[in-house]
């Protein structure tokens, strides 16, 4: 099905089921155990043997040679595969580097062995045994350091920012940094592979099977039908798995040598230089106003590091489409660095970005006297600054922030900064837009009503612990008629049609669409069985009406069921309108007069993101993000070793996240909102619009509180004394 008119009034607008807080249907296999994830996989048991990853233990340069002899010999071993005796290996289509080095090494941790034996420990013994001769070379790893050396993408002008900026009334510019940062999700890559024949089977974590299952037929060089990949339960992945990863390649070379199903996970302290990270970004932002803040010009450009064959993150996107402004510039520039590898993590480009751009906007309000709000509601725009015959399809900034300044109690901040105290606490309020892209992308899905009345889903989609199990569900749900415990939905595997997967939080919107033309389809079956035309049968609790009969809608499946299968494809209104989601975020600290410690008080978060498919999921993706950007405000940062190049704090001790005792108060709202350009779902997304702009936000109402401009983050007390 082709989505080229806009949605009118289908059986979703019902919201019987869907638009309800279902709770989460997998919920309760995860409390209890019993979802089975990669490395607990027991089907194939066949005995599985272990593998554990050697990895490359300088940044850059050559392995002169491997010596293997004792690890071979050490009980148990069954194989040990390197680049030397893996035979040819190609590079997966998403892969920056090899996820098997040798004997060039191109990052710290670059897996370069993986030992194969009948125990995990007997596995990492051996591996610790294994002896590396490195010629290591010099590499760069100072952002700041290599920041002239760089490769961009064309700039995108309109107007004339260089005339512009200086000639305005009033100007600002600042320059402000954003770290390295880690997904850090809880479940490590792991993998289960299993070889038939020369069919691959592979149980792993992954958030886009068809992505995975081409980039490891790739390098494995393989059709990419021999390789089946199955992910159902996904133990977090915030962009860290939306590629094939290391532990999927060397458990399937794994299993090759040993002739035996193979599990590998990637140890924790490994994860963190062996896979990806979101990069550091600096950024130089300029805006120009007239005296009335009515916003003239806006620069923003950004500078991030990657490897050779990566790409810069694209931190100015928002300022592209954010603000109103006649002359703008932006520029996304990229110094080549031998660091790991540079990737998508949750929200790539808005998060980072929003950290730099809604400080600025902070700031020139002051320097304006202006409100905070006022000012961005006074540039706020519904049409595509660049392209003004491209309107928004939805556009609800302004309602956001409105709604949220009266909820938060916005009227009670001083706009002095350090004027408020609670005993020994400075309390600060600030607040933040959010914005993120709403993309969609293709999804596809089999539908089938059997003679029990039971309508199953089959999409390669996954579920990284986002609901999507519960919207699909509660999609079909609505579509066919039935209750909820009428539906099976079955998720994450290559033989299921190809579906959005999970990213770009297009996932939810995208993938319920694919499941809504499924359904049309199997509601047409159903119907042509019948003799009738679809519009003349309705779907109803459990039953359908053809206006003179009812009857169970099982007894039309016959023995064999009724199957549809269906694709949603977009293309048409992303093209004419601007589809994006939007926020208000307020945040309110407390500051320790004495130490400068940071505690958040209160957190709101007003979004305007579409139809909301599940309230519940929903507010859990949005408390999840706003958490995360906690995190990316106060405590993440992976601090890189400038001479040997890599990231010193690789594991969960020493990469600091928010825990419960961090967060006291979250609230979350959503806007009533359909969209009717963004599917017949009419919804979009909002996984990682609830992390866009809170960072800023943080770092707003520590001004607020103390009075004290932190612009590097994360703002930790040093910064601030
Ligand atoms: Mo997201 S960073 O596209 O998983």
């Amino acid at each position: 099905m082709k989505f080229d008119s806009p949605a009118t009034t289908n059986p979703i607008d019902q919201l019987k089921v869907v638009g309800k807080p279902i709770d989460r249907i997998d919920g309760r296999y995860k409390a209890t155990g019993t979802a089975t994830y990669a490395y607990e996989w027991r089907e194939a048991t066949l005995a599985p043997a272990y593998g554990y990853p050697v990895a490359a233990g300088i940044a850059k340069g050559l392995i002169r040679s491997m010596d293997l002899h004792e690890a071979k010999a050490a009980p148990g071993v069954l194989a040990i595969v390197t680049a030397e005796n893996a035979g040819e290996l190609g590079k997966g289509e998403k892969n920056v580097a090899k996820l098997l080095g040798g004997p060039q090494i191109d990052h710290y941790h670059q897996a370069i062995a993986v030992v194969v034996a009948e125990t995990f420990e007997q596995a990492r013994a051996a591996a610790a045994l294994i002896r590396v001769d490195y010629e290591a070379v010099e590499g760069s790893y100072d952002l700041a350091g290599m920041k002239d050396k760089v490769r961009g993408n064309p700039d995108a002008e309109v107007g004339d920012f260089a005339g512009a900026f200086p000639a305005a009334a009033v100007q600002f510019d600042q320059t402000y940094t954003t770290p390295d940062q880690s997904h850090a999700m809880m479940e490590p890559h792991a993998s289960l592979a299993a070889w038939e024949g020369d069919e691959l089977i592979v149980w792993t974590s992954n958030q886009m099977i068809n992505w995975g299952q081409g980039d490891l037929a790739a390098t494995l060089g393989i059709p990419q039908e021999k390789v089946h990949l199955v992910s159902p339960y996904i133990g977090g992945g915030f962009g860290g798995k939306l590629f094939l990863r290391a532990d999927a390649l060397l458990a399937a070379l794994g299993a090759r040598a040993a002739r035996r199903p193979v599990k590998v996970a990637l140890p924790r302290p490994l994860m963190i230089n062996n896979g990806t990270h979101r990069p550091a970004t600096i950024q130089r932002i300029r805006i120009g106003a007239d005296a009335d803040g009515r916003i003239t010009a806006i620069g923003h450009e950004s500078w991030s590091g990657n490897l050779k064959d990566g790409e810069p993150e694209n931190a100015t996107d928002q300022t592209r489409l954010l603000y109103a402004g006649a002359n703008r510039m932006v520029a996304t520039r990229l110094a080549l660095l031998d660091l790991p590898e540079g990737n998508a993590m949750r929200a790539p480009g808005e998060a980072p970005g929003l950290m730099a751009l809604e400080i600025a906007m902070d700031e020139m309000a002051e320097k304006l006297g202006m409100d905070p709000i006022d000012f961005r509601a006074l540039n706020d725009t519904q049409v595509d600054p660049e392209k003004p015959d491209r309107p928004f399809s939805k556009r609800q900034l302004v309602e956001c922030m409105r709604m949220g300044a009266e909820r938060f109690g916005w009227n009670r901040r001083n706009a002095n900064p350090g004027q408020v105290r609670d005993g020994r606490w400075l309390i600060g309020i600030g607040m933040a837009a959010g914005y993120r892209g709403a993309p969609v992308m293709t999804s596809a899905a089999r539908v089938r009503l059997d003679s029990d009345g039971v309508v199953t889903v089959e999409t390669d989609m996954t579920d990284i612990g986002t609901g999507s199990y519960t919207i699909i569900a509660q999609t079909a749900a609505e579509m066919m008629g039935v209750s909820l415990d009428k539906v099976a939905v079955r998720l994450g595997d290559s033989r299921f049609p190809v579906s959005a997967g999970s990213g770009g939080q297009w996932g939810a919107n995208s993938a319920t669409a694919g499941v809504y033309a499924a359904c049309v389809k199997l509601r047409e079956a159903i119907a042509r069985k019948l003799g009738l035309n679809s519009d003349a049968v309705a779907f109803a609790d459990g039953k359908i009406a053809t206006g003179e009969r009812t009857m169970p809608l099982a007894s039309v499946a016959g023995g064999e069921g009724i199957v549809a299968e269906d694709a949603m494809e977009f293309g048409k209104f992303n093209e004419s309108s601007v589809q994006a989601t939007f926020a208000g975020h307020f945040i309110e600290v407390g500051v320790d007069a004495l130490t400068a410690e940071v505690r958040i008080r209160r957190m709101l978060a007003v979004c305007a993101a579409g139809r909301i498919l599940n309230p519940k999921t929903a507010r859990s993706q949005v408390i999840g993000a706003m958490t995360m950007g906690v995190g990316a405000a106060l405590m993440e940062e992976l601090a890189v070793d400038k001479k040997r190049g890599f990231f010193v704090n690789h594991d969960l001790a020493s990469y600091e996240v928010p825990v419960h005792a961090d967060i006291p108060e979250q609230e979350v709202i959503f806007l009533d909102e359909t969209d009717p350009l963004s599917s017949p779902m009419k919804a979009k997304g909002v996984g990682e619009l609830g992390l866009c702009g809170v960072g800023a936000a943080i770092a707003n109402a520590i001004y607020n509180a103390t009075g004290v401009r932190v612009r590097d983050y994360p703002v930790t007390i040093d910064k601030m004394i």
